[in-house]
This record gives C-alpha cells, sequence and structure tokens, in this order.
C-alpha cells in the first residue's frame, strides 16, 4: 500500500513540475506555475519521508535530521529569494545551481564510495554524477564570482587546450573505471572528483562578457542532469523526471540564448568573448554626440503618433521601470501609441525586461518582440532608449570588425528619431563603442534613467 501511495504522490509531483514549466513560459502566468511546482515538491518530500522504505522494509527513520536540513534549507532560500536585488538575480540562480551540482555529487559519492559493486551501468551511472555534479559546482561558483566581478576573465588558447586536455583525462578515467574496475578501485572516484572540481573552474574562467547568460544556462541544464543520475542512482522517479525536466529546459535556453547571440555552443565555449574590451566597433574618432534637453524629448514623444521605449540593463540598475510605466501611460493619455520593444538578451538575464516591466503592471501586449519591433521601427516616430547599448548597436549589424558581428539587434537607427537615455558616452557590458550614439538622428539625454523618466514625466504634465 505504502508503494502504491509513494508512486500516487510521485505522479502528481511530476504532473505539476510539467505544468508549472509550462506556465513558466508566460510571464502573467509564471509566479503561479512556480508555486504549483513548488507544491508537487513539497508533496514528493512529504510522500518520501512518509512512505518510502529501503529494500529491507524499513521506513525513514531520522526525521529530526530530515526537518532540520529542510528548516536550514528554507530559511536560507528564503532569505536569499527575498532579499536579492533584480540586477543580482543572475548570480543567485548561478549560486543555486551550483549548490544543486554538489547535492548531486554527493548522492553520487556517497552511492559510490559505500558500494563495492562492480556493475558497470551502476559505475557509470555514478562516474557521471560525480562528475557532471562537481564540475557543475565549480563551474558555477567560478560564474558566480565573475557575475558579481569578484572574478576576472582569465583567456588565451593555453587555457582552451588545458581544457580539452583534462576533458580527455576525465573521459579516459571514466572509461577505465568502468571498464576495468579494479586497477584504481576506489581511488578513480576521488581522482575524478578532483579532475572535475579543477576542470569546472577552467572550464569557465575564459569565458566572459556577453556569454554569460549562454554558459549559466549551460550550468543549469547540467544541474538537472547531474540531478538525473542521482535518480538514477536511487532508482527514484520524481528525481530523474525532475532533473530531466531541468536538464532538457537548459539546454533549450541555452541554444535561444545562442541564437540570440548569432553565436554557436561550441564558439561561445572556447571564443573568450567580450569580458570588457573597449576596441571593436566603429571608433568615436571626433564624431560629436548630439544632445537634447528634457523638454525638447518631452514635446518630441507627446506630439508623436507612435513612440518605442527600448530598456536595457540601465533600466534594471536605475530601477526605472515604475516611472517608466508612468511616462508610457502619460504618453499614451495623450493619444501617443507606445510600445516596448524587448531583445532577448537585454539586461542582465533571460527575460530580464519582461519581468521588470510585469513587476511594474505594464501590459504584456504592449511588450513587442525584437523581430517584430523591428517590422515597425520604421513607422515608429520616436524611439525612446533606456539603459539599453550592445542591443541597440548598428555595428552588430553593418560592422564585420566588432566582436558583435552578426548578433541579431533592434533596428532603433530605422526610427525617424531615436533618444539615448544613459548616463555617459561609457560603453555597455559588451565593452564596445556604439556608433548609434553618432547617427545622424540620434540625440543623447544624459542622467540616471529613473531621474530623467521622472523629469520627462513633470514636462509631459505641464505640456
Ligand atoms: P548594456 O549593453 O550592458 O548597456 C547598459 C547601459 O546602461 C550602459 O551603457 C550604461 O551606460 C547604462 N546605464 C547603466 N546604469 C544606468 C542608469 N542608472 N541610468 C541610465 N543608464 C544606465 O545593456 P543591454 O543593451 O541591455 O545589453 C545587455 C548586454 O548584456 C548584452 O551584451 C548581453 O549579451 C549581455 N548579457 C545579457 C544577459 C541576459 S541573459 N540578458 C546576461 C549577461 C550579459 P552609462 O554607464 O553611460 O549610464
Amino acid at each position: 500500500m505504502s508503494e502504491f501511495l509513494l508512486e500516487l504522490f510521485y505522479i502528481v509531483g511530476c504532473v505539476t513540475f510539467i505544468i508549472g514549466l509550462k506556465m513558466l513560459s508566460s510571464p502573467d502566468k509564471a509566479r503561479e506555475g512556480n508555486t504549483i511546482a513548488a507544491a508537487g515538491m513539497i508533496l514528493a518530500i512529504i510522500g518520501t519521508i512518509l512512505f518510502h522504505k529501503t529494500e529491507t522494509g524499513e521506513g525513514i527513520s531520522n526525521h529530526a535530521w530530515i526537518v532540520a536540513g529542510l528548516a536550514v534549507g528554507t530559511i536560507i532560500g528564503y532569505l536569499m529569494a527575498t532579499r536579492v536585488q533584480m540586477t543580482s538575480m543572475p548570480q543567485m540562480v548561478s549560486f543555486f545551481n551550483g549548490t544543486g551540482g554538489a547535492t548531486s555529487a554527493l548522492i553520487a559519492c556517497m552511492e559510490f564510495f559505500a558500494s563495492d559493486s562492480g556493475d558497470w551501468g551502476f559505475l557509470l551511472v555514478a562516474y557521471l554524477g560525480i562528475v557532471i555534479g562537481t564540475v557543475t559546482f565549480s563551474g558555477s561558483m567560478v560564474a558566480y564570482g565573475k557575475l558579481d566581478d569578484k572574478i576576472k576573465d582569465i583567456g588565451g588558447r593555453f587555457l582552451t587546450y588545458l581544457n580539452w586536455l583534462f576533458l580527455a583525462v576525465i573521459i579516459i578515467l571514466m572509461g577505465l573505471g568502468v571498464f576495468s574496475p579494479d586497477t584504481l578501485g576506489q581511488t578513480t572516484g576521488w581522482i575524478l572528483l578532483a579532475l572535475s572540481l579543477f576542470y569546472g573552474v577552467l572550464f569557465v574562467m575564459p569565458i566572459g562578457g556577453a556569454d554569460m547568460p549562454v554558459v549559466i544556462a549551460l550550468l543549469n541544464s547540467l544541474s538537472g542532469i547531474a540531478g538525473a543520475f542521482g535518480g538514477l542512482i536511487y532508482g527514484n522517479r520524481i528525481m530523474l523526471i525532475g532533473g530531466i525536466l531541468v536538464g532538457a529546459s537548459g539546454l533549450i535556453l541555452t541554444f535561444l540564448m545562442c541564437k540570440a547571440m548569432n553565436r554557436s555552443l561550441l564558439n561561445v565555449l572556447i571564443g573568450g568573448f567580450g569580458g570588457g574590451a573597449a576596441g571593436g566597433g566603429a571608433a568615436a574618432g571626433d564624431q560629436v554626440a548630439k544632445e537634447i534637453s528634457h523638454n525638447d524629448t518631452a514635446i518630441l514623444c507627446a506630439y508623436a503618433s507612435k513612440v518605442c521605449i527600448v530598456p536595457g540593463y540601465g533600466l534594471a540598475v536605475a530601477q526605472a521601470q515604475h516611472v517608466c510605466h508612468d511616462f508610457e501611460k502619460r504618453l499614451s493619455d495623450q493619444g501617443v501609441e507606445v510600445y516596448y520593444a524587448i531583445h532577448p538578451v537585454a539586461g542582465r538575464m533571460p527575460g530580464h525586461m519582461n519581468v521588470l516591466l510585469a513587476e511594474a503592471d505594464v501590459p504584456y501586449p504592449k511588450l513587442v518582440e525584437m523581430d517584430d519591433a523591428n517590422e515597425m521601427m520604421a513607422q515608429t516616430d520616436v524611439c525612446i532608449i533606456v539603459g539599453a547599448n550592445d542591443v541597440v548597436n548598428p555595428a552588430a549589424e553593418n560592422d564585420p570588425g566588432s566582436p558583435i558581428y552578426g548578433m541579431p539587434v533592434i533596428k532603433v537607427w530605422e526610427a525617424k528619431n531615436v533618444v539615448v537615455m544613459k548616463r555617459s558616452m561609457r560603453p555597455g557590458y559588451a565593452g564596445i563603442e556604439n556608433p548609434l550614439f553618432f547617427h545622424e538622428r540620434t540625440k543623447m539625454l544624459f542622467g540616471d534613467a529613473k531621474d530623467t523618466l521622472g523629469k520627462l514625466v513633470s514636462e509631459i504634465k505641464t505640456l
């Protein structure tokens, strides 16, 4: 009976994961989807505590330890999730990926070192769990450090070759451990653990700049795959299905990110793109950017028929989403048609702009995806760029020498007027010059995005 009940809890849990994941793909249902999947996970945990039996028919007895672990994890997770700044979300995702990987590696280690099985299937799964879990852990911690500016990029061909060498040694050692388990015995596990720890660090170290989102998505996928191996070791269906879902969705996201940046995954992993190099792109030379006042910007927008707002990382830094919505509402009240053009990698995490604007209650139909926005751009009277830079850089379209050449961008320069809101002429995340600032139709409106938008709202009120 308890076996039946456990399976029932697991099936319900799995169904909630799938429903939750599906709902996560729509911004207005994402919160609900997350709650449903979390409820399914709680159900699976309760089911396991109540109904799991070992091979000898014993139930789980160490309840105090389990409850203590759950309490510590819940408190830490709650505090981190409620206190994290929107701009630090990628770091938190990276940290959580790392802890997921570490957990799976610990499961694989415990089972491997406690067993003297020579079964090749068990050994293969255990080694894969150790290697993938550990690489996810150390790689995610380095990614966390890099995103938080605590670790600097170290690149170069040498590191790329060293990475391939490490990977080859790990694969050969796993092969030896699986097909000739007596050669090194359990030492294989220790060596793999140490090598994977180093490999995770070396693997993420040379990847920098604009490629970090791809790495985070890839590490997220790896944390799921490592979890799935944990499920295989324990013969636990919910861990297996949960792991596969995370692994598959992370991989899909990885490839979507690569597509959004026009890079192949291999190129991201060995390319060493970004990292704050100031070169590339059209040099500013003796070109001078033209400035515009708040008053003129307000008049330009208020008397336009169609205005496009392109939000970027600066909007998130300035926490200007609410005042931006206010600005958009004021224009709409004046009869102006306003839409937001959303680039898939604007900001610092997938869906960053969607989340920010949803937080400010911007109606979802006002958000237009890049391709559609590009089609509407020529009919747009004014394009207001709020703290975006790389995602509106024309060098991606027309400068084959630029590091971001080929990356799809929002073609804001096709609008009749362009106003760029930022604090200075400094480059964006990719560290490259933006010729848009010197374009004949572009005017610069310098200042903090929140402050500037606030002033524009006040100016519009007086018109
Ligand atoms: P960026 O190219 O990073 O440009 C942001 C601009 O915002 C900067 O040029 C900065 O100029 C301005 N800014 C900063 N603080 C501001 C403030 N308080 N008020 C007004 N402006 C402010 O941003 P983007 O166009 O959104 O492009 C995103 C970049 O990040 C891409 O290269 C992308 O590949 C990369 N990336 C994306 C992700 C994901 S998944 N979205 C993750 C990691 C990296 P000033 O300093 O002059 O103000």
